[in-house]
């Protein structure tokens, strides 16, 4: 069988225009969205994905403003930009790009930034009303899956789902989101002796490890979901016939660019095998940055309704 594609475009589509016409109301009454994204270093992917969420913001009409900082920027430093963008009326959401150079406490800075302005989801309280069910912001990433499996009508209510990888900005996130939905949920990492084998029962797999095609055909049963968050490149022709066979549009990309994305499952085990699976690029990407601009937008609203 050949799985179906979940498209993440048409779902992000979907999501950023329900955004737009919020902006386009709160703009009317003065409350123009704003988001600041805080870039720091030079990493060309967090320079690519900054990139990306500034221009989506022109987009939809929000006000955005991008802060690049050097690579050798200290926590003090980055602490006091964090700071005054807590204290700016313009500005409802604060993104600062992971990961942050090794001399930055990311952690510190995570804390430093007021939760009302939490867009990403990751400050502690953000975390603690996750873990508690209640209204708060949620990770974009796993946000944006629960979407694209609610638009695609894949039931979760009683199915069993493995997630792999207990990140705090994905796997965790996406393991509490898919218990409150009632999912049987077993978490894969690391140390997890025979994942394929755990993998193997589930109707859903979410795969958040970073690991170039680690989920093969064994990880999936027939039919199963298979969520696809990873995104690595693969540079060599032979590696393109492995994971993708014969795909001229994959070879015209690393003649063109160098490389091709693929994410942490195998491409053409998973079209053979599984019943919907995200594509990558177009699959879960998409996804994140129209969630980052749906959590942009409520901010502004909740900043209006206290106002
Ligand atoms: N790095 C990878 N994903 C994300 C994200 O969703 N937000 C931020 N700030 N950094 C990231």
């Amino acid at each position: 069988m050949t799985a179906r594609l979940l498209d993440g475009k048409l779902v992000g589509q979907k999501i950023k225009s329900e955004a737009a016409e919020i902006a386009a109301h709160l703009a009317e009454k003065g409350f123009r969205p704003g988001l600041a994204a805080v870039l720091v270093g030079d990493d060309p992917a967090s320079r690519t994905y900054v990139g990306s969420k500034v221009k989506t913001c022109a987009e939809l009409g929000l006000h955005s403003e991008k802060i690049v900082l050097p690579q050798t920027t200290t926590t003090a430093e980055l602490l006091a930009v964090v700071r005054d963008l807590n204290t700016r009326a313009d500005i409802h959401g604060i993104l600062v790009q992971m990961p942050l150079p090794k001399q930055i406490d990311a952690q510190t800075i995570i804390e430093a930034i007021d939760p009302a302005k939490d867009v990403d989801g990751f400050h502690p309280i953000s975390a603690g009303k996750l873990m508690l069910k209640q209204d708060g912001f949620v990770p974009c990433t796993p946000a944006g899956i629960i979407e694209m499996l609610k638009f695609y009508d894949i039931p979760l209510r009683g199915c069993r789902a493995v997630v792999l990888g207990r990140s705090h900005i994905v796997g965790l996130p996406m393991s509490l989101l898919l218990l409150h939905r009632d999912v049987t949920l077993t978490v894969c990492h690391s140390r997890t002796a025979n994942p394929a084998k755990i993998a193997h029962e589930a109707d859903l797999v979410v795969a958040a490890i970073g690991k170039t095609a680690f989920v093969t055909g064994d990880f999936i049963r027939a039919d199963a979901t298979v969520i696809d968050v990873g995104i690595n490149r693969v540079t060599t022709p032979a590696e393109v016939n492995e994971y993708f066979g014969d795909d001229t549009a994959r070879h015209a990309d690393i003649e063109k660019k160098g490389y091709t994305l693929i994410g942490d499952v195998h491409p053409r085990h998973a079209l053979e095998r599984a019943a919907y699976f995200t594509p990558v690029p177009g699959g879960v990407g998409p996804l994140t940055i129209a969630m980052l601009m749906r959590n942009t937008v409520r901010s502004a609203e909740n900043f209006a309704r206290k106002s």
